[in-house]
C-alpha cells in the first residue's frame, strides 16, 4: 500500500491527520508520485530540483479535485451548503496546518499567495514601527524574496538596512556581527532565513531570536526551505513571524503562509484592502476584520488551501522527523560523491551537519548553465543561476552556480546518476577524468 493509500478520503473537509506513523520507505512513498515514474530523453527522470518546487503526491492532486468536482463554492460568504461544505474545508485546511507548525490557534495562520507575498505582508504592515535612524538587519544569504522587500521599507522610512556576512564555510558570521554591533538598540527588525537555498546552511535561528528579543526588535523568519525538511515548531522557535509557501512542500503552487503571534497580528494594519478583510465600509471610510481575515483581501485560495492541508497531513503521516533523517543520509551521500568530482566547488558547508538538503556548486570552466542544460539530456533536473540570491553569489565572488536539491523521495541511485552525469559534462567540455 502507498503512503497515500493509507490516508483517509478527504471529505468536505481534508482529514490527512494522522494518528499512526508510517515506517520510512523511499521506493514505497515513490509509488504516491506519478511524475517519477516518468522518462525524459529516454531515460528516467532524475528530479533534483525540489528546492525549486517539490512535487505532489496524488493525495493533494485528488483533494483539490474533490473539491472542485464536489464541494466548489466561494468561503464565508455563501449561505447554502456547498458554501458552507467550502468553507468548513477551507478553515480545515487553516487548521492542518496550525497543527503541522505547532501554532497554537488557527487564527494565527494567514494565507497568502506565496512566501514573496507573506514577507511583503510582514515589511508593509511592521512599517509604521520604523523611522529614519532605525536600522533592518537580514543576511547576505537571503533570497530575494528576503531582501527587496526590505529594501523598499528602507527607502520609504529612511531606515539603514544592514546584513550578516556568511564565513567561507557558509555559515553565518555571528562573530563578526557580535564585534561589529549589528543588532543593537537601534534595530527594529530582523529577518532571517532559517534554511538556506543556495548553501543548504541551517541558521541557529533561536539564537538570533534571543538576540533581537533582548534589544526588542521584531524577528520575522523566512522558513520556505525549512518547514519541508524539518519539523518546525513555530511556538519553540520563538519567532514573531514566520513564512513559507506551499509548493515546496508537496503542496500545490498558488498559496504560501505566514504565520504570527496573535497578539502582534492583532496590533498591526491590513496589508491589501477588498471583501473579507473589513468590518464595515461606509463612505467615510473602513473598519477592519480580526486576524487572519484582516490579512485576506478578497476570494483566498480555496482549493489551494484544502491542497496544502492534505500536504501537511502526508508529511506528518510520514513524520517530519524521518523526512529529515533522510534528506540528511541522502545529502551526506551527495556530499561524498560530489567531493569526487576534480575541481567541482561546493558553495556552502561541506559536511551534512546543521544542513538542508540543497547542494550548488561551480565546475572549473563550464557554465552553471551548460551544466543543466547537458544533466537535462540525460534526463537529470537541477538548477543552473543566481537562484534569486545574487549577493550570496557575489559573496562567493561567482556570478551563478548549479544546484541539486533533494527530498523525500530522492533515491541514492539518483545521485549516482547525477555524479556520472558531471563527469559526463567535464568529459563533454574537454576536461575532467
Ligand atoms: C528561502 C526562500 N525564500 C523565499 C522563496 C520564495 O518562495 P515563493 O517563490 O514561493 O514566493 C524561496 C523560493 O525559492 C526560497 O527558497
Amino acid at each position: 500500500m502507498t503512503v497515500a493509500a493509507s490516508l483517509p478520503r478527504s471529505g468536505t473537509a481534508p482529514t490527512a491527520t494522522m494518528g499512526e506513523q508510517i515506517p520510512f520507505d523511499v521506493d514505497h512513498l515513490r509509488a504516491d508520485f506519478p511524475i517519477l515514474g516518468r522518462e525524459v530523453e529516454g531515460r528516467p527522470l532524475v528530479y533534483l530540483d525540489s528546492a525549486n518546487t517539490s512535487h505532489k503526491p496524488r493525495c493533494v492532486v485528488e483533494a483539490m479535485e474533490d473539491h472542485y468536482l464536489h464541494h466548489n463554492a466561494n468561503v464565508a460568504r455563501a449561505m447554502h451548503a456547498l458554501g458552507g461544505e467550502a468553507t468548513a474545508a477551507f478553515e480545515g485546511g487553516r487548521q492542518q496546518i496550525a497543527d503541522f507548525i505547532g501554532a497554537e490557534r488557527p487564527e494565527e495562520v494567514i494565507f497568502t499567495k506565496n512566501a514573496s507575498e507573506a514577507l511583503n505582508l510582514c515589511a508593509h504592515t511592521l512599517g509604521s514601527r520604523v523611522g529614519p535612524g532605525d536600522e533592518i538587519v537580514i543576511s547576505v544569504m537571503e533570497h530575494h524574496s528576503n531582501i527587496v522587500p526590505w529594501q523598499l521599507l528602507a527607502e520609504r522610512t529612511g531606515a539603514t538596512l544592514r546584513w550578516f556576512d556568511v564565513n567561507e564555510d557558509g555559515r553565518l558570521d555571528l562573530v563578526g556581527a557580535a564585534s561589529e554591533g549589528l543588532i543593537n538598540e537601534r534595530t527594529k527588525i530582523v529577518s532571517i532565513t532559517y534554511v538556506s537555498n543556495v548553501l543548504g546552511t541551517v541558521n541557529p535561528v533561536s539564537e538570533i531570536v534571543s538576540l533581537a528579543h533582548a534589544v526588542g526588535a521584531t524577528v520575522v523568519v523566512d522558513a520556505s526551505q525549512a518547514v519541508p525538511q524539518l519539523p518546525v515548531d513555530v511556538t519553540l522557535l520563538g519567532a514573531d513571524l514566520v513564512a513559507f509557501t506551499g509548493h515546496k512542500m508537496v503542496g500545490p503552487t498558488g498559496i504560501g503562509v505566514l504565520w504570527g503571534r496573535y497578539d502582534l497580528l492583532a496590533e498591526l494594519p491590513p496589508f491589501l484592502g477588498g471583501g473579507e478583510m473589513i468590518e464595515v465600509v461606509t463612505m467615510a471610510g473602513s473598519t477592519f476584520a480580526t486576524p487572519p481575515h484582516r490579512f485576506e483581501a478578497g476570494t483566498p485560495p480555496i482549493a489551494q488551501a484544502i491542497g496544502l492541508g492534505t500536504a501537511a497531513g502526508y508529511l506528518s503521516a510520514i513524520g517530519m522527523d524521518a523526512i529529515a533523517a533522510h534528506e540528511q543520509e541522502i545529502t551526506a551521500y551527495a556530499l561524498d560523491g560530489l567531493k569526487t568530482v576534480p575541481g567541482l566547488r561546493i558553495l556552502g558547508p561541506r559536511e551534512p551537519v546543521d544542513r538542508g538538503g540543497a547542494v550548488s556548486f561551480t565546475l572549473p570552466d563550464v557554465h552553471p548553465h551548460d551544466v543543466s542544460q547537458l544533466l537535462d539530456s540525460r534526463g537529470i533536473a537541477v538548477r543552473g543561476g543566481h537562484h534569486c540570491a545574487r549577493p550570496l553569489h557575489h559573496r562567493f565572488g561567482v556570478q551563478s552556480s548549479t544546484r541539486a536539491s533533494f527530498y523525500l523521495y530522492t533515491t541514492k541511485a539518483e545521485i549516482d546518476a547525477l555524479v556520472d552525469g558531471l563527469g559526463y559534462t567535464q568529459r563533454f567540455f574537454g576536461g575532467g577524468r
